[in-house]
């Protein structure tokens, strides 16, 4: 092996927010191909941090009542959490919020405006006046200059996407406090991109040695325009108090934005893991540095690592990245991921619904190539995949035929020509290595799954399991299953940066080795299995349907995503007739039982729920359903109110005892009378079950109560 010395990092996670499975694409791409690297021998440091800063992490904390940094301590739990559930091994997992950080932070300031890369200049920008606070364009909200759609964000209209200045929208508020806001003008810190030595720089960092990819290079190619234009444009690096940030030196009340100081927690955290592992940081960072250093980030921030980051690393003294890898977004059947359908999936639902892990690392992979394409996650085709490749392929030779030579042959392997078995692997090896290091993920797989399925149809055409009934033909049961557990050990050797929990159970529990595997195991032959231990289970399609179930975001209460067959449904006028369900088993055709569009807390609050005791209740002449409810929530007079729960209920079972009803619902006029509200049951939601159920409080709750 050459002695490769390798720092990888992955884009910083906001700390705001739990990770889901699109953030997953690129920390087990990532992953994958660090792992690759070590098991090459070389040395390899994946680094990574929360990305703490910034006005929305701020607010967040504001909205909990907590600190900051209690915040940010709290999602680094969460968020180390849901990375070891899936396996990405960090070397170190840190935060931008940081001595180490500010330390970098604060160097590469000072040299930047040292070299006269750094000006200073008023702008006027939104203020929100009643929270004292300038407004990022995502905390500032009005009509679409172009299309007039209401509430739209001070970037971008989501309606007909139109990019515009926050100062464009029309009838402006703060999202933070409603507020209007005003102009105000204020010092910014700008870095001098459209400095000559900046474009002059980029140009030919962009050209030289591929460190973009083609996709990417054609962006930086757009961004700085035909030799001689000068498309770019300052940056303004400086953000107002308050902000939850590093403050600039000598500049008091002004704050490194975000965005200035989340790149140099890459340089944060390798610099906490050289104190914790003997490592010189110049080695890898300084100007002359002779190691390799990759980004892996989303298409989405590539503006930031492959214009910026770079322009500013090279003109405070520092090495720059050898290569930026950006990969695509995830969709999840053709979709952008999304809360009301229930694809937008968090790791940690993923891992409580006690999914494995490593089907999606699989899955991932399977998808995954060293282009900026989106990657579809087809829910279907994951449970179809998971099972035919990884089980029906891969597992199946070893549960087929490890029983045999444990049985026969005391778990001994035995080879008639071991020369064509070693190169083949050895050949195997190296047209993996090279899809591995290109980030050819999918074909790697491709070529994988080739092996096993040669592998299979071998033993397919052996048939061992008939050669086990008869004594005679030992030796041709000894042979194929000793091939079959080589190809076996081969298939586990090349999967361990894919699958690193499964084969290292392969390696210690079946091949009985001290260690995980290694590249080199391959010029090897095994020569002995132990009994063979179940090694992983089928997807079946009904955890995905509960998985999605259980990430769908509605009004139905939290216990209804195990159990679709209830749900609350409100019951107001003469015709009970359940509504269909709002959460369809996936692929039962969800255009009819479809969750409602997804509506915000305002459009939640505008309801007004009481608690109302029954003070009387009793049946309605002619009416084949009804229930005349009489219902006391605190006011002068109870309210009048007919509900559909005959069926159900007796009146005389109901008088004394307190529901939920909604207060402010238009009245509605009916034949027999007035109804002034309604009040809030669970029923079935196919109709096939009489079940209603009246909602209850737990004691103690009072007539007029708000239930929100
Ligand atoms: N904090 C910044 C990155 C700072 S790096 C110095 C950020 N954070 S993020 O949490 O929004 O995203 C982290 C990474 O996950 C980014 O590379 C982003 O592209 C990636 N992804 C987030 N959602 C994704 C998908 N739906 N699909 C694929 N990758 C996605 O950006
Ligand atoms: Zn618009």
């Amino acid at each position: 092996m050459t002695g490769r010395r390798i720092l990888v990092t992955s884009a910083l996670p906001y700390a705001n927010g739990p990770i889901h499975l699109g953030h997953l694409v690129e920390y087990i791409q990532t992953d994958i191909w660090v792992r690759f690297q070590k098991m090459r021998g070389h040395e390899c440091h994946y680094v990574c941090a929360d990305d703490t800063h910034g006005t929305p992490i701020m607010l967040r904390a504001e909205k909990e009542g907590i600190t900051p940094e209690a915040l940010i301590a709290r999602v680094h739990a969460e968020h180390s959490r849901d990375f070891a559930g899936f396996h990405v091994a960090f070397d170190n997992y840190y935060t931008t919020h940081s001595d180490e950080t500010r330390l970098y932070a604060e160097d590469i300031y000072a040299k930047l405006k040292a070299v006269g890369l750094v000006e200073v200049r008023s702008i006027e920008q939104y203020y929100d006046p009643l929270k004292s606070l300038f407004l990022p364009d995502r905390f500032i909200k009005g009509e679409c200059p172009k299309c007039g759609a209401k509430d739209q964000y001070g970037d971008s209209c989501e309606n007909c996407g139109a990019a515009y200045a926050p100062t464009d929208l029309r009838n402006p508020y703060s999202a933070v406090s409603g507020a209007t806001p005003v102009l105000k003008s204020s010092e910014h810190y700008f870095f001098r991109l459209s400095d000559a030595r900046c474009q002059d720089f980029l140009r030919r960092w962009t050209r030289e040695e591929q460190r973009l990819q083609p996709e990417a290079a054609n962006k930086m190619q757009e961004w700085l325009g035909a030799e001689g234009e000068n498309k770019l444009t300052d940056w303004d690096i400086s953000r107002d108090a308050p902000y939850f940030g590093f403050e600039i030196p000598d500049a008091p009340g002004k704050f490194f934005y975000v965005w200035l100081d989340a790149p140099i927690g890459y340089m944060g955290s390798f610099r906490n893991l050289c104190g914790k592992r003997g490592l010189d940081f110049d080695d890898y960072w300084g100007k002359d540095s002779q190691a390799e250093l990759y980004h892996f980030i989303g298409k989405d921030i590539l503006y930031f690592h492959a214009l910026f980051w770079p322009a500013e690393l090279a003109h405070a003294g520092y090495r720059t990245p050898t290569k930026v890898f950006a990969h695509g977004f995830l969709t999840v059947d053709g979709q952008k991921m999304s809360k009301s359908r229930g694809t937008f999936i968090t790791a940690d639902s993923y891992l409580q619904q006690d999914l494995n892990p490593e089907w999606l690392r699989y899955y991932f992979a399977a998808k995954l190539n060293s282009s900026m394409e989106d990657i579809d996650l087809n829910l279907d085709d994951f449970v179809a995949r998971v099972n035919s490749d990884l089980v029906g392929k891969y597992i199946n030779i070893a549960s087929r035929c490890a029983g045999f030579l444990v049985k026969f042959f005391d778990g001994k392997l035995a080879f008639a020509a071991t020369k064509p078995l070693l190169d083949g692997a050895v050949h195997s090896g190296q047209t993996l290595s090279e899809y591995y290091e290109a980030r050819n993920f999918s074909q790697a797989l491709r070529e994988i799954m080739a092996i096993a399925d040669r592998i299979n149809g071998e033993i397919a055409t052996a048939a061992p399991w008939t050669l086990a009934k008869d004594e005679t033909r030992r030796a041709a049961l000894h042979d194929i299953c000793s091939r079959a557990l080589h190809g076996f050990y081969v298939l586990s050797i090349l999967l361990r940066p894919v699958l690193p929990a499964l084969t290292s159970r392969v390696a210690r529990e079946l091949f009985g080795m001290e260690r995980d595997f290694a590249w080199n195991d391959l010029a090897a032959l095994p020569t002995r299995v132990n009994a063979y231990q179940h090694l992983m289970q089928r997807i079946e399609a009904r955890q995905i349907d509960a998985l999605v179930n259980a990430n769908r975001e509605s009004l139905a209460p939290a216990a209804d995503a195990h159990s679709p067959q209830r749900h609350a449904q409100h019951q107001q006028t003469q015709t009970a007739a359940p509504t269909p369900s709002p959460q369809p088993a996936r692929g039962e055709g969800e255009s009819g039982g479809a969750i409602a569009p997804m509506i915000g807390i305002e459009d939640f609050a505008k309801i007004d729920l009481r608690i109302a005791r029954i003070v009387d209740a009793g049946h309605v002449e002619g009416a084949e359903k009804l229930i005349r409810l009489s219902l006391d929530i605190g006011e002068a007079k109870p309210r009048q109110v007919f509900a559909g729960i005959k069926s159900a209920y007796d009146p005389a079972t109901l008088i004394g005892r307190l529901t939920v009803m909604v207060a402010n619902l238009a009245p509605r006029k009916m034949k027999f009378g007035l109804s002034d509200g309604m009040v809030l049951a669970a029923s079935d939601p196919e109709g096939k079950s009489s079940g209603l159920f009246l909602l209850s409080p737990d004691s103690g709750a009072q007539p007029g109560m708000r239930v929100k």
